[in-house]
């Protein structure tokens, strides 16, 4: 009786291969969107610098990291090493005065300041869609007033006017996405399977992209054997590494970033994997429901062997965390510990329902792809038929 025969045939994984590359084909940004936005960002800058000289703009998140998908906002930080210790005193008041300036340009602005630290969201203007007819367009009012060049429409920028860690984990991921193509691919699929699932609402109680990138990223170096990516946390830094690799907002930032040695495989001692796109993405589905247990486990980067417990780390009840303007509901039901803020869960975001979707949706995906990657084999009346 072959009654779970299907279960023990190799899985044939060239078509969710196919789809997987099909995907990140269709998500990854063109050569000309990276041109247009490498544009805007120089002059963002340039902006920045004549209102603020000695200013930078200095971008993270997906940019930097490599994992922007068509459209992606710009996150950036406005940073100047003045030597004023209160650069944003009333007096100066950046924010606003750097708020005005895109205004007058046209742009669609919006200045958050219930936030800890003021962020500002921009827009660059849209062409003639939005101008009454008659009326002189955002643009042409532009070339009149600024003899500006027209920008290219519709990139959207959150500026922040704090340095932090987002910008370190930017590049740390990068350097990671750098050792293996397969991490970047299998961060865009995910990215994307998650958007259409609708499982990438932070503000709606799944979680954020950012999110997203942990449990890939957990998933390579930890888990799937042998490992695609090395720990690079876990390489200790040479005797005279300065202090500003090492440490940074009391938080141990230190990883290895020789890119050389890293992709010369001597660093992975067990091998290299040789699994394709499609069973790496299928593995990771499979984890994540059959083997990582939610309710007791984090999932972490830095860890050797990669297992962590909630109860080791104190996530285990909700808390509330005064901030300085809002209260924070600190919640542990999907724990995801930042590779560096270590006191951080990514997954604060996640209520008990999202928890249930994900795993739900994760289950359908990993059903889908044994459905459509089970081999028919040669006796079987499908093919004999
Ligand atoms: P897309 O915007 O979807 O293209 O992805 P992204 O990679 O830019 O990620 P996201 O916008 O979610 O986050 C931006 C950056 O904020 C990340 O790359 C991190 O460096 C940083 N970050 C640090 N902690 C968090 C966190 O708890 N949540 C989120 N969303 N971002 C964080
Ligand atoms: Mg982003």
């Amino acid at each position: 009786g072959g009654r779970s025969y299907r279960h023990f045939v190799p899985l044939d994984y060239t078509l969710i291969t196919d789809y997987g590359k099909s995907v990140v084909q269709s998500v990854s940004p063109t050569p000309d969107e990276i041109a247009m936005k490498s544009s805007t960002l120089r002059r963002i800058t340039e902006i920045c610098n004549n209102l603020v000289p000695g200013s930078q703009i200095i971008p993270f998140g997906s940019l930097v990291s490599g994992f922007a998908t068509k459209g992606a906002d710009m996150d950036l930080i406005f940073a100047h090493d003045s030597l004023h210790p209160q650069p944003f005193s009333h007096e100066s008041n950046i924010p606003v005065r750097l708020a005005n300036e895109f205004l007058k340009r046209g742009f669609e602005v919006d200045l958050l300041i219930r936030t800890r630290v003021p962020i500002l969201k921009i827009k660059t203007p849209s062409n003639e869609l939005g101008s009454r007819p008659g009326s002189p367009s955002a643009q042409e009012t532009l070339k009149e007033d600024l003899d500006e060049e027209p920008w290219p429409e519709n990139i959207s920028c959150d500026i922040g006017f704090k340095a932090h860690l987002g910008i370190t984990n930017s590049y740390f991921f990068r350097t990671y996405s750098q050792c293996d193509s397969r991490f970047r691919e299998m961060v865009l699929f995910i990215k994307q399977w998650s958007k259409n699932r609708d499982l990438n609402s932070p503000y709606f109680g799944t979680l954020s992209s950012y999110g997203y990138v942990l449990m890939v990223a957990h998933f390579l170096i930890n888990i799937v054997k042998p490992p695609v990516l090395p720990n690079l946390q876990l390489i200790p830094p040479e005797p005279d590494t300065p202090e500003s690799e090492l440490r940074q907002d009391g938080f141990d930032i230190w990883y290895f970033k020789d890119i050389a040695k890293i992709t010369s495989g001597e660093l992975l001692p067990g091998g290299k994997n040789e699994m394709g796109l499609g069973q790496l993405i299928y593995e990771f589905f499979q984890y994540f429901t059959t083997n990582f247990n939610f309710v007791s486990e984090v999932v972490t980067i830095r860890s050797l062997g990669g297992v962590m417990y909630k109860q080791h780390k104190g996530w285990t009840s909700a808390r509330e965390r005064v901030g300085e303007t809002t209260t924070y509901q600190d919640r542990y039901l999907l724990a995801l510990e930042d590779p560096f803020e270590i006191t951080h869960n990514v997954g604060r975001t996640c209520g008990g329902p999202g928890v249930r979707r994900i795993r739900g949706e994760m289950q359908r995906a990993a059903q889908i792809i044994r459905k459509i990657s089970t081999p028919v084999a040669p006796e079987s009346p499908a093919l004999a038929a």
